[in-house]
Formats: structure tokens, sequence, C-alpha cells
């Protein structure tokens, strides 16, 4: 599934024309009704990288212990960021025949399954379990829409990590400081460059990566407040702020490697750990992609948030729904939400995600020291949700911010970039 961005996508139509085919009787249910079965589950997601599979395991195995004899359908479709799994779930929604449960992100995401009348209400869940009192409140708001709960969150990762090479950067003779800013950060690069070293690994085949890339340098150019305000009204994408990050962000992808298209969030992680260039941002997935292959933290691979001029947490949250209608196996699905909210198996997820467990009965002390720092950051820095994971605003608002990327990663054109953006607002953020 990696030769091309079209193949991907056919493939990921034929898999799910298959899908549709197995679990065929599901949509032969009424709508509305609920099937009582518990020995089957399919779940999707878009967890197929080392780590992320090995994280989903842990979630699966917790749930076969949980109700025995239980067979569970991992359903996964690859392609980082999701895209390509939401592309497959809507198709199955579309046709009437969801899986039992399906992973999303919190808020904006949220809502627009919720909007479409595509997600089950679980406020009832969330009152018999008590669950808003074990997690911090931010937490808990991101996963209701109009004071109703529609998904339960499994971890929170942070998406403004800048991870690097420390024999790289040593040899190039170069520091990285979050407190020098996007100009301090770029003038390192350039050292880098200088001592004829890639000084960026990127790996946008999945256009998340760039999308990432870009709101991690706009929200240290705005700070948080306006970067909340540009999904609230108040602040434009058409701010000198904005337009210095998109000027940085040109200058960022010309000291990236030429192939950055052509390779995947994991690859460009790996690549930089490898020595073959000095840093790569990416949420702290990469920091459990990174363990699992074998890299060690402080040695292969270091971290500093990304540079900006306040400590700034770029949220985005893991986690899973149920379908409002035709769910094939209830009871399992209610095994499997119960399964994800159980603290021992969010820790044991973390440890091999990256995350930090969006529970906070959930035992940290024995996570890596990187994820013991997330854990203190989350709740001293300022806490802004991403618009390349689609929490910030809509699905929709998302997709246009997805394609504007594209767009500017070829062309370069940073007023048409300003143009798609502040006309999404007024048009789309209503
Ligand atoms: C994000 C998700 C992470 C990680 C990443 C790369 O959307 O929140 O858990 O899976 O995509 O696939």
């Amino acid at each position: 599934m990696r030769s091309s961005n079209k193949l991907k996508v056919s493939l990921a139509a034929t898999a799910v024309a298959s899908l549709i085919a197995v679990t065929g009787c599901a949509a032969n249910q009424p709508a509305g009704s609920a099937g009582g079965g518990t020995d089957k589950l399919e779940i999707t997601s878009w967890w197929t990288s080392g780590s992320e599979a090995d994280a989903l395991n842990v979630l699966i195995d917790g749930v076969k212990k949980s109700s025995s004899g239980l067979s569970v359908d991992n359903a996964a479709v690859s392609g980082g960021g999701g895209a390509n799994a939401r592309q497959a779930l809507a198709a199955r929604l579309q046709a009437g025949s969801p899986p039992d449960s399906w992973q999303l992100h919190p808020a904006g995401q949220l809502k627009s399954y919720v909007d479409g009348g595509q997600v089950a209400d679980l406020t009832d869940l969330w009152t018999q379990n008590n669950w808003a009192a074990q997690m911090p409140k931010d937490v808990a708001e991101a996963q209701q829409v109009g004071g109703k709960y529609y998904t339960v969150p499994i971890g929170v990762h942070r998406g403004n990590v800048l991870w690097t090479n420390p024999a790289v950067l040593s040899k190039a003779n170069v520091t990285i400081d979050s407190a020098t800013g996007v100009d301090g950060l770029i003038g390192s690069l350039k050292q880098v460059q200088a001592a004829d070293v890639t000084p960026v690994c990127l790996g946008d085949k999945d256009i998340f990566a760039s999308a990432e890339l870009l709101e991690s340098i706009i929200m240290s150019r705005t700070g948080a407040d306006n970067w909340k305000k540009l999904f609230t009204g108040g602040y434009s994408f058409d701010s000198p702020e904005v337009k210095q990050a998109l000027e940085d962000y040109k200058t960022i992808l010309s000291l990236s490697n030429k192939d950055h298209s052509a390779i995947t969030w994991d690859e460009a992680a790996k690549k930089m750990a490898n020595g073959s260039c000095a840093v790569n941002l990416m949420g702290d997935w990469a920091y459990g992609e990174l363990l699992n292959a074998g890299k060690k933290p402080g040695t292969d691979f270091s971290w500093v948030t990304f540079p900006g001029k306040e400590d700034v947490f770029d949220y985005v949250g893991d986690g899973f729904s149920i379908p409002a209608k035709n769910i094939p196996h209830a009871d399992a699905a209610n095994a499997w939400l119960k399964t994800l909210m159980d603290p021992k198996i969010q820790t044991e997820f973390a440890a091999k995600k990256g995350s930090i467990p969006a529970l906070t009965t959930a035992d940290i002390s024995k996570l890596s020291p990187y994820q013991q720092e997330a854990a203190k950051s989350f709740a001293k820095a300022s806490v802004v949700s991403s618009l390349a994971h689609a929490q910030a605003s809509t699905a929709e608002f998302a997709q246009t911010y997805a394609d504007a990327v594209s767009t500017l990663n070829g062309s370069g054109n940073v007023s048409a970039f300003v143009a798609s953006m502040t006309q999404a607002q007024k048009t789309q953020l209503k």
C-alpha cells in the first residue's frame, strides 16, 4: 500500500468492499437496532506502523481477556494520520455497514460525526462509570458535543515535538534551543546545512506530516491565544504572524530531504535517528516508533519542544466511538469501550505508543522520562488543539487546510494559501 496515493485509495476501496461483503449481515439489521453478541468485535483505526500495531494489540488483548471467547477483527487501514482509514470508514457508514468501533480524534472531528448522526451517545456510560472525574477537564470536554459524550479517550499525544539526532548536531557544532524561537531554529538548521548534512527529515507521503510542521510554526509565531482564535473568530490567516510562519515553512521545506513526499512519517523519524539528518518534527507517536525500532532515547535521538515564544502543547487526542445505527455487536463494543477506560490498559498502551494516558488514575511512574515530561507539560503549558488532526475545527475545515498545504508544497504560493484559508474561515467556521 505504499507505492502511490492513488493505489492506496483504490486498495482501500477494495478492502472496504470486501469488508462490507464479510460483515454484510450487519446492514440487514433495522436502523437503530443493536446486535447483542459478544463473540465478535470489529474495530477500525489507522494504527499499522510497528509501534502503533503493538499498542493496538494491547487494547485487543485487553478486551479479549475481559470477554472470554471473543474474536477481534482488526480492520486497520494503513496511512499515517488516518486519511485513508477515514475514507474507508465513510464508505462503510454510507453503506450502512459500520464496524463496531472506530478510531477518531475528539472535538472537531468528533463533531463532524455527531452532526452526521453517525456516533452513539455514550453519556449514560460516562455517568455510570464516573469517567469525567478521572481525567483533566480539557480532555473530558473534548469528548463532548453539546454537553453529551460521544467518544472515549485512550491517550494524549503532543504534536509539536522536534526530534533531534545528538551526534549529527554535535558534529556540526550546533545546539537547538526552544527558547530561541523559529528564527533561532532556522539559524541552527542553516549551520547544519553548512556542515553538508541535510538539516530536516520530513516524510509527508501522507500530508498530515507537513500540515503538522506548518501548524507548529504557525502556533510558534502567533502564540496559543491567537492560534485558538483562528477557529473561533478574532484572528485571521491573513495576519503578519501567519504570513511570516508560511515564509518560515518554505525555508524549512527547502532545508528538508528532497524525497519527502515519497516517504512516510515513520520512515522520516527513523532516517533522523539513523543520522541522515539533524531533526524531524513529528507528534510523540514518533517516540513510540523509535523505541520500537530499537533506538535509545538520549543517545540515538533526543527532543525539544518545537521552538516558539511560549510553551505550547499541541494536543492530539486518540479515542474510539461506536456507531449510532446498525452496530453489529453491541455488547462486545461496550466491553471494548470499558477496556479502553481501564487505567492499567491505558498505561500499557502508552508505554508502546509514546502518548500519555488520558486517565489521571493511570500510573505513569514507570513510563519513560520523555512521557513524564510530556505529562507535566500537558498540566502546565498552554494547551491548544491540532488543526492537522482535525481537533481544532471540523473535519471539513481541516480538509481545506490539508488541501491548502498540499498546494503550497507544490506552488510555494503563500497568497493562495492565505486566500483559501481566510475564505474557509468565513464560510466553514460559522
Ligand atoms: C495521529 C494519531 C496518532 C498516530 C498518528 C500517525 O492522527 O493521533 O496516534 O497514529 O496519527 O499515524
